[in-house]
Order: structure tokens, then C-alpha cells, then sequence
């Protein structure tokens, strides 16, 4: 430790020498499900474009903390690169790769894990949920996974990562990663990232129980619309899906302990691009049976041209290599000097 230590008061502060960056990433596990695609990948896609530069990583080596079967890892890493490229990300404007191709995301990590405290990852709710009753049969990595995330976004010195809000306690973790190195070696080096989780669908609900986040590993697939879903599929799952009795409120106030219709509404919103307001203006006092099918007529119309533009581009996975291939080749333009400079820092002869 030394004294010569600047403290970053505010994030915005801490940044200002940095030249804005953003980064995000998503396991290849199972399916893409609608709370990826309206709390992360449609995010990627509005931040396209905005004059900041942008990676969007396919995040492979997060997958692996639990187990993986070796043939669905490789499809479903395909499949989220496709997923990626069907919802409008373009490899001329935004960086898309998968981690394992960038080695300096492990390495950067091994330096953090000397970093981060045990304390710091005890604490991590996602480690308890994953990780379950029986936390000693638990693998290193899943244990260790924050520092790799803070690793993916301080490779590239990010300053903005949008995510959903189960990511937040990970994004803060990165933040201090950032901030004990730097005051530990003495440094301005990392900057103190910034999570983006704005909008109405930063946590999409199940469509079974409106109290739990809607995932892909949830045992129930009545529970999400997965991207691959056909429209009748979807249209079944919004027909089922769980609501109470009552109309649809008159006000938005009125969705107020309703987890299940605040969800439905905000999923419309979001399919829409609208708020919660104005789906609330339109529907307001209808009931689920009128609401529903117009919800699943909007989400077939939105999602199905996605879901056949992922298998076509499916059908050519040496296309989809290449693409992910050239990212890791820019990426790694960006977190080889970054890794160096690290190294010099700690005073790791390289
Ligand atoms: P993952 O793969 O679980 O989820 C990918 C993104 O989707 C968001 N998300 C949701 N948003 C709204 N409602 C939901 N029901 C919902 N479910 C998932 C997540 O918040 C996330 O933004 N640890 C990360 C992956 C990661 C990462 C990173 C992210 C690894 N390194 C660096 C950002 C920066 C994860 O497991 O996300």
C-alpha cells in the first residue's frame, strides 16, 4: 500500500481520464430467453452505434463454473453469436467475440484473484443461489467467477456495462476490484465501472411465479419465452402464464403488489419500446384474457423474425466462427497492452 493514493469520490470522476468504453457479455448456456434479450441484448443494440466503442462478449469460460455438456456448450456458443447478430449487432460497429478466445480475460483474472478478498466473494448472493446447499461440492470457478467478470470489463478499461439487475452486486464487486488495485499499487490505471441498468425490463419475471427472475435454467420452460420459441409456443406460454384475478389496473400505481401483471405490462412496454404508462393508457381496466393475446401477438411479432434470421445464420456455423474469430482478434488489440501494462504495475517481469 502506499499513500500517494487518489480516491474516487464519484464514478464519473474516477473516469474522466478515460476514453468512454462499453462491455457486456452473456453465457452460452441453453437458450437465449426474453429477459437476455429485452434486459441485455436489445440494450447492446440501442448503445451501438452512439460513438462509444462497444465489445459484447460471449462469455464461455463463465459457463464452465457449472457443468456443461461439450456439445451443447459449442452449439449454444454459436447460437448466442447468432442471437447477437439476428437482433442487430454488426461486427463493423461493435466488438463480438467469445472469451476463450482472449487469453489476457484469465490472466487479468489470476492478478484479481490476488486481489479480491475472500470476505468480498462470500458475500455474493448469485455464488448462494448457484452454489446451493451444498457449497463445498461447489466448483473454485463458480466461486471465483465475479473476478473473472471484473477481469472481461478491466481488460478493456470499460467504463459503462449494461446489464440486468441480477448483475449489480457483480458490477460493484468489479468496482472495488478497480479501486483497491489502484490504491493499492498506487495508480490511476483501472477505471470504476459504471453498470447501465436502465429501462422497463431490467428484471423480466417468470411467467410461472412473478417473485423469481425468469431464466434459462429454470427447470420449468412454461417459465420463458425462449428466442428459439415458435409462435404458437409463445402464444401458449403468455396464454398460461400465471396473473390474478383481477383486470389489468387503471394506473400503474395500481400494479402495486401484482408482481405477475407488473410483469406483463412491463414485458409489452419493453416489446414495444414504450412505458409502462402507455401500455397502461391502452389496457388499463381490460381484462388478462383481452390482455394476453394481444401481448403474445406483439412478442411473435417482434421475435420471429429474430428466431429465423438465428437459424439461418445457424446453418453456417464456419460464418458464425469467423465472425467471433476476427472480434477476438480486435479484442485482443485492445487487452494485450492493458495486460502488459498490469504486469509492469505489479512488477511481473514479461
Ligand atoms: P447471464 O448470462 O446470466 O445474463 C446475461 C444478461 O441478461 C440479463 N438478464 C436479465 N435481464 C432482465 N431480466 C431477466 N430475467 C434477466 N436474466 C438475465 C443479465 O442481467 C445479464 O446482463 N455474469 C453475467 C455474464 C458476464 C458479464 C461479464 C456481464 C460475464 N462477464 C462482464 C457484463 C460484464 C451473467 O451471468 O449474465
Amino acid at each position: 500500500m502506499t499513500d500517494a493514493v487518489q480516491t474516487h469520490s464519484t464514478p464519473s470522476d474516477a473516469n474522466a481520464a478515460f476514453k468512454p468504453r462499453v462491455f457486456s457479455g452473456i453465457q452460452p448456456t441453453n437458450h437465449l430467453q426474453l429477459g437476455n434479450y429485452l434486459g441485455a441484448v436489445k440494450r447492446f443494440v440501442d448503445m451501438q452505434g452512439s460513438g462509444i466503442e462497444t465489445l459484447y462478449c460471449i462469455v464461455d469460460l463463465h459457463a464452465i463454473t457449472v457443468w456443461q455438456d461439450p456439445a451443447d456448450l459449442t452449439r449454444a456458443t454459436r447460437e448466442l453469436a447468432a442471437g447477437y447478430l439476428a437482433s442487430g449487432l454488426d461486427p463493423a460497429k461493435s466488438i463480438l467475440f467469445n472469451q476463450a478466445r482472449v487469453p489476457e480475460h484469465t490472466q487479468l483474472a489470476w492478478v484479481f484473484n490476488c486481489v479480491a478478498r475472500m470476505g468480498w466473494l462470500n458475500r455474493m448472493t448469485q455464488f448462494k443461489d448457484k452454489a446451493g446447499k451444498n457449497r463445498e461440492n461447489a466448483s473454485v470457478g463458480l466461486f471465483a467467477y465475479p473476478n473473472l467478470m471484473a477481469a472481461d470489463i478491466l481488460t478493456y478499461h470499460a467504463t459503462k456495462v449494461p446489464v440486468g439487475e441480477d448483475q449489480k452486486q457483480h458490477l460493484e464487486l468489479a468496482r472495488d476490484i478497480a479501486i483497491k488495485f489502484n490504491n493499492d499499487f498506487g495508480v490511476d490505471f483501472f477505471p470504476v465501472p459504471d453498470p447501465i441498468i436502465e429501462g422497463v425490463a431490467t428484471r423480466v419475471m417468470s411467467l410461472r411465479d412473478g417473485s423469481k427472475k425468469m431464466s434459462k435454467s429454470d427447470p420449468s420452460d412454461m417459465s420463458r419465452i425462449n428466442l428459439t420459441d415458435d409462435a404458437d409456443t409463445i402464444a401458449k406460454k403468455f396464454r398460461k402464464a400465471k396473473t390474478d384475478p383481477e383486470p389489468l389496473a387503471e394506473t400503474v400505481e395500481g400494479l402495486a403488489g401484482r408482481p405477475e401483471a407488473r410483469n406483463l405490462v412491463n414485458i409489452y412496454a419493453a416489446l414495444g419500446d414504450s412505458t409502462a404508462e402507455a401500455v397502461i393508457a391502452e389496457f388499463g381496466g381490460r381484462s388478462f384474457s383481452e390482455f394476453k393475446p394481444k401481448l403474445a401477438d406483439l412478442a411473435v411479432a417482434k421475435l420471429s423474425p429474430l428466431s429465423s434470421e438465428m437459424s439461418r445464420l445457424m446453418q453456417d456455423p464456419t460464418e458464425i466462427d469467423r465472425v467471433l474469430e476476427a472480434g477476438a482478434e480486435r479484442a485482443r488489440t485492445i487487452a494485450a497492452p492493458i495486460l502488459k501494462r498490469t504486469y509492469d504495475i505489479v512488477g511481473i517481469v514479461t
